[in-house]
């Protein structure tokens, strides 16, 4: 697997580093009390994983499934909700987590579902939050950290379904990129 990276961006430890200060943030930034956690699958499992494991508070989980990339390299433009249900929110304070604000068509999307569905606020939450300019206006409340504009694999983001268990954030090799 560490043959097919480039250059490593970020390194494991770096990211344990980051995750310990903005669990902090979370932490700080709610009222007391039980709050909703919503995680966009698959890419933001590991740092879901990580992140919430530091949040010393009651904790309630959901996950969502949602695909824009469709296994490349490049946003397609739509965002689909691939569950047949979508959790209750009715008057939660909900936290979602995103692996990565890219174009912010995702992280827009669901947010607007959520306050659609009746959550009370959504704070948001991304690993990664690409240098650019976003097709939706949407920012994340809290961003682990900035990088450019390149496509990038590892802890939870994939190229085709593989690379999410490396545990550095990395840009994969041209020949590892078919086509
Ligand atoms: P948008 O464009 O909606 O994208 O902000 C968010 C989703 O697109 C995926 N994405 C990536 N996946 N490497 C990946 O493995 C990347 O560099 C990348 N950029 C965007 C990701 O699923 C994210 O949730």
């Amino acid at each position: 697997m560490r043959n097919d990276i480039e250059r490593i961006l970020i390194d494991e430890e770096v990211i344990h580093r980051r995750l310990d200060t903005m669990a902090g943030e979370i932490e700080r930034e709610f009222p007391p009390g039980p709050l909703l956690v919503i995680i966009l699958l698959k890419g933001a499992l590991v740092f879901a994983a990580d992140l919430l494991r530091r949040v010393p508070r009651v904790l309630e989980l959901e996950c969502l499934n949602v695909a824009s990339y469709h296994g490349g390299t490049e946003s397609s433009g739509t965002v689909d909700f691939l569950d047949r249900h979508f959790p209750e929110v009715k008057g939660r304070h909900v936290l979602l987590l995103d692996d990565i604000l890219d174009t912010g068509r995702t992280l827009d999307a669901v947010k607007r579902r959520l306050l659609e569905e009746g959550a009370a606020g959504v704070h948001t939450a991304v690993l990664l939050s690409k240098d650019k300019a976003r097709a939706a206006e949407v920012n994340a409340d809290h961003v682990g950290f900035q990088i450019g504009d390149e496509f990038v694999v590892g802890y939870g983001l994939d190229y085709q379904g593989k690379y999410r268990n490396l545990p550095c954030v990395g840009v994969l090799k041209t020949s590892a990129i078919k086509g």
